[in-house]
């Protein structure tokens, strides 16, 4: 099975960490986003996955220079100018010339999703296409999905005013496709899988989801991209080691519900709770870092505050004494 990453995005909410990496390079605990999706991939049978490229494409190239993830085979598809989801999936699935049933999805979905038992239902459903859809308290940010009782998609409403949403089903972003939906995308034409293709497949009735409610982030916000990582160590999703082993944390210093990466320093007195630290931060003496993101090889001066979702950039670095709550740093 193969299938076709959609990884070209500028992800402008998570700036300032995107002005540099793209999001699915960013850290998730040590592992890259991208790195957490493709291993999903591959344990639920997906031997090569395309990635449809589009900002800043060498840095994943360089990160993976032997072309795999997971053991999972990568090939590399860089748009000459972004042709949006719909646009991108089929560029990409060209460019590796799929010709059978293939799975496209967004990079930036942390899940469980059985994606293998997507693919069973698709084939048993005998469709075009087949969405998975997960349920949120509050769908008008998303497209919501409306389905009969055999699957079949009734209607593809993005992003609904919140009292008109028929249902709180929204599209998950991992689709199985049969390869007829390339064709419904003319060649190096700017297209949304969503505002354009799968209406036209709903009016043809070809189009089908599967409703599964297991863990599902959309990890594009500093709020989401704050919880899939917190989740991983905290006990919601898995327990994993927090602490990466080579980072120094002062015996006093307190970390408590956060992520602390390679070789960062945390000075005596600090206190970190549910934040992030990327890979080389430095914190300095009493300094508070709460709810927050810390990016790679950033300091933190003493005795400095940072609170309410502040996110640092990539070697940015703070004044001791200055207070930050809910700011993006540089904004
Ligand atoms: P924001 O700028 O913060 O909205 O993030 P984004 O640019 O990543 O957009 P969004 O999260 O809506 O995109 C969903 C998925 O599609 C992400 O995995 C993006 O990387 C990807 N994506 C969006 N537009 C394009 C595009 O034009 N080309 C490619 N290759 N991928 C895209």
């Amino acid at each position: 099975m193969r299938a076709v990453i959609l990884v070209g995005g500028f992800g402008t909410r998570l700036r300032p960490l995107t002005l540099s990496t793209p999001k699915q390079m960013l850290p998730v605990n040590g592992f890259t986003m991208l790195e957490r999706v493709v291993a999903h991939l591959g344990a639920h049978g997906v031997t090569e996955a395309v990635l449809a490229l589009g900002y800043l494409p060498e840095i994943f190239r360089e990160a993976y220079p032997d072309d795999t993830i997971a053991g999972v085979r990568l090939h590399y598809a860089v748009e000459p100018e972004p042709l949006d989801t719909g646009g991108a999936i089929c560029f990409a699935a060209r460019s590796i010339g799929i010709d059978d049933t293939f799975i496209a999805l967004n990079g930036d979905v942390i899940t469980d999703l059985n994606i293998a038992g997507l693919v069973r239902q698709h084939r048993s459903f005998g469709g075009e296409g087949t969405v998975h859809l997960t349920p949120v308290d509050d769908p008008s940010r998303f497209g919501v999905v409306q389905i009969d009782d055999d699957g079949r998609v009734l209607a593809f409403i993005e992003k609904p005013p919140a009292h008109e949403a028929p249902s709180n089903w929204i599209n998950a972003g991992t689709y199985v496709f049969e390869p007829s939906v390339i064709e419904r995308v003319p060649p190096g034409e700017r297209v949304s899988i969503e505002r354009t293709v799968f209406p036209a497949m709903v009016a043809d009735r070809t189009l089908y989801a599967v409703q599964e409610a297991g863990y599902w982030v959309d990890a594009g916000t500093p709020e989401s991209y704050l919880k899939v990582a917190l989740d991983l160590v905290n006990g919601v999703r898995s327990a994993e080691q927090a602490v990466a082993s080579d980072a120094t944390v002062a015996f006093d210093a307190q970390v408590t519900e956060s992520i602390v990466g390679a070789g960062a320093i945390i000075e005596p007195g600090a206190v970190i709770e549910r934040s992030i630290l990327h890979p080389g931060v430095r914190i300095g003496e009493g300094a508070r870092v709460v709810d927050s993101i810390v990016g790679t090889r950033a300091r933190i001066g003493a005795r400095a505050r940072l609170t309410d979702l502040t996110v640092v950039g990539q070697s940015v670095e703070v004044g001791a004494n200055s207070t930050h709550a809910g700011r993006k740093l540089p904004g």
